[in-house]
């Protein structure tokens, strides 16, 4: 993977650049699907009805959003993430939503957590671990902060691996997502990135070694959506 495409700077510049159109982007190039998938990464999240989660590369807290929504009244969730603008806009929805007794946000490396070992039930981090420099730090820190017993869940894109998909999907990747991203931020090359870290990512398999090498049990995954996406689970021994 070309390193600069994930320098840490200049991600967590990009994302302060289009916090204020992240959430309508998303909506829109993936189709309203994003939702969906994120929904299902949730689910794989385990814990008792007093859970408290971690909710890592949290952006605009929609992954916060969704447990709090799937989730009896007594879990709680701390989100955090290194870009200002986006845990700025994540605040608001927290606020507006009237959840500040229920959610805490903060700024946070994911390759540095701030916590102590085992201190949330299951940790979660959607469409954030492309973007890692070091992606395995990234994981064994998730995998550290976690209860004996809990999931690190990792929802991401994969290469959509289906030959008659491949060609029109990177086609899609390529070419038309960095143009819309472009026209609806007003941010000229905002979403050059983009193509680079959904393409270079490592296929499903490789994840699931490199979460095991972190000394995760048990790690499956799911394809989603033509295999667009997947979602990654490993228990915490
Ligand atoms: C594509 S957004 C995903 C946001 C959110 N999880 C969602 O599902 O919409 C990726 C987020 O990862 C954050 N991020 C990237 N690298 C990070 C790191 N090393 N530590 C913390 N956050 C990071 C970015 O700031 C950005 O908010």
């Amino acid at each position: 993977m070309n390193k600069s495409v994930k320098d840490p700077e200049k991600i967590q510049s990009m994302f302060s650049t289009i916090a204020g159109r992240y959430d309508l982007l998303n909506r829109v190039l993936s189709l309203g699907i994003d939702r969906y998938w994120r929904k299902l990464a949730v689910r794989q999240l385990k814990g008792g009805p007093d859970a408290h989660f971690l909710d890592v590369a949290t952006g605009t807290c929609d992954v916060t959003l969704e447990i709090i929504k799937q989730c009896p009244p007594g879990v709680k969730v701390t989100g955090v993430d290194f870009s200002e603008g986006m845990l700025e806009f994540g605040r608001e929805k927290i606020i507006n939503a009237g959840l500040q007794e229920r959610v805490n946000i903060r700024f946070a490396d994911v390759t540095e957590l701030p916590f102590e070992d085992g201190s949330f039930d299951s940790c979660i981090i959607a469409f954030g671990i492309r973007n890692v420099q070091d992606y395995k730090k990234g994981i064994s820190e998730m995998a550290r902060v976690v209860k004996k017993g809990g999931k690190v869940v990792i929802l991401e894109f994969t290469t959509a691996q289906n030959k008659f998909l491949k060609m029109p999907y990177e086609f899609y990747i390529r070419r038309v997502l960095p143009f819309i991203g472009e026209l609806i931020s007003g941010k000229k090359g905002a979403y050059k990135y983009l193509p680079a870290s959904m393409l270079e990512f490592p296929p499903p398999e490789e994840l699931k070694m490199a979460m095991e090498e972190t000394g995760l049990k048990d790690v499956v995954f799911n394809k989603l959506t033509f295999g667009i996406t997947a979602v990654h689970v490993g228990t915490v021994v």
